[in-house]
């Protein structure tokens, strides 16, 4: 790939010394890109209308995505595609030839239109398929309300290309326009500005004006109300659920002016979320103006929220600033992480920050242990070549990310951190950046006017975690970890030690069980604080990985963890639960629970449990 980008500089050096006249630039705009076949030097696109009809009997989405496109005088322009029907092609309204090309298990197909040097527009008119990886379809039983069906698309890392063909690479930004027709008892929203309520036809009409990377365009159908928690912030959910949505997010607004102190004005406007069915397979997924996450996290005492600090993060992170390529993926998510917490800390104090900060700590323990025959995995900077960007999407990212931000932060100083992230946001606004890149910027901002030595390469290109740590210190953790020795030590518990825990302190409590731990210390717990039927997801998930681990078979837990895979479809509860399974060989056990949930899940959920598995339709 260097010696690729080498002849390149070489070739358009060479050019622009034989023609004076011309000083034309001597580096390409967009960086080579594996998990897409746009060329977008050659022709890009810059703004879509999409006008589309969302037809529940067929399951099927059918319409038309008109691209502006910016032309380097090519005479083709290749989108990518995948699972999609292709109707016709048109570019400046006249029918033109296209090509679909070989099909690829992760890319999909190249689409590959036929333009002149001045084509301004193309238009592709399609229908997605039954196999459309972005789209789940659920009907009314797997909804809230149980009444009517509903629609949410996914589109990170590499979907977005199965419901719109499109040039599915984070570096290229678009605005977009859309009209959807959805059933006109449904309400539709997107990625964009969305409407406060369902119109009588049926028909919506959106306008997103700042540019956003491909894998950000989303869309959700269903029976929506919306309620206001600020003017610029607020929750869209089913009826049974909004009020619910309301109070556990009623913090939004002071989340989002406590992001807005530490980094720069919030430049989306609107920042609302939308409580999507349980099967959503993520805890969130950071879709600019309108946030889209799971029910799991609405626990009633508003301990599971940091996830909404975090996808709001993401408004700055990911979304304003975004990784060129998923290679770069941590500098989506470690950032992300980072600022999270940071604003965890501004609204609740560093004792709760720092226990989000010792979980995620764990959570990177774990993840580094499993990779100990992949210890390339444990790097910052990936190579995804032929993997799935999936593959890249683990705790190394987003805690071994936020490990070393946080370690600079505690170099450097915060006051001069602070400053820095913030300079960095603004500088690359509506852009993308290389993990080279940002290290170029690290070094010209931050560490080298301050005289700062600092094992950036080793953090970024080498496996596992560098010695010079930031240490996490949690004094409520290190008491939870006493009380639970105390507790098996003892042979009975000693309810009034707990009282005033938190969910992470659970969380944590659990977690450490030693290896020794007995069926009778699991009974005495589950007696005294009825975890197997803890209404906190986080809580009921890390005791069911327990139970499995300790072969615990008390208070019907089984049905429990059974009921909960069918009904959760958040991939990294439902993986961390089958992987426990299957390290403590009982695969039998949960393919047949995985034949019962499966079709519960949407496709990348799906995807990870059949790999893990080795299931096959
Ligand atoms: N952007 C991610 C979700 C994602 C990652 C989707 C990779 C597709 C590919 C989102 O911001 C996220 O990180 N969600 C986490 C929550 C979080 C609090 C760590 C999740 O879903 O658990
Ligand atoms: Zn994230």
């Amino acid at each position: 790939m260097k010696t690729r980008t080498l002849l390149y500089a070489l070739l358009v050096l060479t050019f622009s010394c034989n023609d004076d006249k011309k000083a034309e630039p001597t580096t390409p705009k967009y960086v080579e890109e594996l998990h897409s076949y746009a060329k977008p030097n050659a022709s890009v696109i810059k703004h879509l209308d999409l006008n589309i009809d969302v037809d529940f009997d067929k399951q099927i989405i059918d319409g038309v995505a008109s691209y502006t496109i910016e032309n380097n005088n090519a005479t083709e322009i290749v989108l990518d595609a995948k699972f999609l029907n292709i109707a016709s092609v048109e570019a400046d309204g006249q029918n033109t030839e296209f090509e679909l090309g070989a099909f690829d298990e992760q890319l999909g197909q190249a689409l590959t239109i036929k333009i002149s040097e001045d084509t301004k527009t193309v238009a592709v008119h399609y229908q997605t398929t039954s196999k459309t990886e972005a789209l789940q379809w659920l009907n009314p039983q797997q909804t809230a309300d149980k009444t009517h069906p509903f629609l949410f698309t996914q589109g990170q890392a590499i979907l977005t290309r199965s419901w719109i063909p499109i040039q599915d690479s984070p570096q290229i930004r678009i605005t977009y326009n859309a009209t959807v027709k959805v059933p006109s008892e449904l309400m539709a929203v997107m990625s964009a500005q969305n409407p406060k309520q369902k119109t009588a036809d049926g028909v919506y009409k959106f306008t997103m004006k700042q540019p956003i990377s491909p894998y950000l365009m989303a869309l959700a159908v269903g029976d929506l109300e919306y309620k206001a928690v600020s003017q610029r912030t607020g929750v869209y959910a089913e009826k049974s659920m909004i009020d619910k949505a309301h109070s556990e997010f009623s913090d939004m607004e002071k989340m989002v002016v406590a992001a807005e102190n530490l980094y720069g004005a919030y430049d989306w406007e609107q920042f609302d979320v939308i409580v999507l069915p349980p099967s959503f397979p993520f805890g969130g997924m950071e879709n600019p103006r309108l946030t889209f996450a799971t029910p799991t996290v609405i626990a009633g005492d508003k301990s599971l929220t940091s996830l909404i600090a975090h996808e709001l993060a993401h408004s700055w992170s990911g979304n304003l600033v975004t990784n060129a390529t998923w290679n770069d993926f941590w500098l989506n998510e470690g950032f992300t992480v980072y600022f999270e917490v940071r604003i965890m800390e501004a609204l609740y104090g560093k004792d709760r920050a720092n226990m989000i900060a010792l979980i995620g700590r764990q959570d990177l323990e774990e993840e580094v242990e499993g990779f100990k025959d992949e210890p390339e995995m444990t790097k910052l900077k990936l190579d995804l070549s032929d993997k799935n960007p999936d593959d890249g999407m683990n705790s190394i990212a987003y805690d071994k990310g936020y490990l070393f931000l946080r370690t600079l932060e505690e170099t450097v100083g915060r006051e001069k951190f602070d400053a820095f992230l913030k300079g960095y946001f603004k500088t690359n606004a509506f852009s993308t950046v290389t993990t080279e890149g940002f290290i170029d910027y690290l070094n010209t901002n931050l560490l080298e006017p301050n005289s700062i030595d600092f094992n950036v390469n080793e953090w970024v290109y080498e496996s596992g975690v560098p010695e010079n740590q930031a240490k996490i210190v949690s004094d409520k953790f290190n008491n939870a970890e006493r009380i639970l020795n105390e507790f098996i030590a003892n042979k009975a518990v000693d309810v009034s030690k707990t009282k005033d825990w938190t969910t992470q302190e659970w969380v944590y409590f659990i977690r450490n069980f030693p290896e020794t731990i007995t069926t009778e210390d699991l009974e005495r717990f589950d007696k005294a604080f009825n975890f197997t039927n803890s209404s906190n997801s986080h809580i009921a998930m890390v005791w069911y990985e327990q139970a499995i681990n300790h072969d615990y078979h008390g208070n019907n837990v089984d049905q429990n963890i059974e009921d909960f895979l069918i009904r959760v479809g958040r991939r990294w509860y439902v993986s961390t639960l089958f992987k426990a399974y299957k390290r403590n060989d009982k695969v039998d056990e949960a393919l047949a629970i995985y034949k019962k949930s499966r079709p519960n899940y949407h496709s990348v959920t799906a995807n990870t449990i059949d790999e893990m598995l080795g299931y096959n339709e």
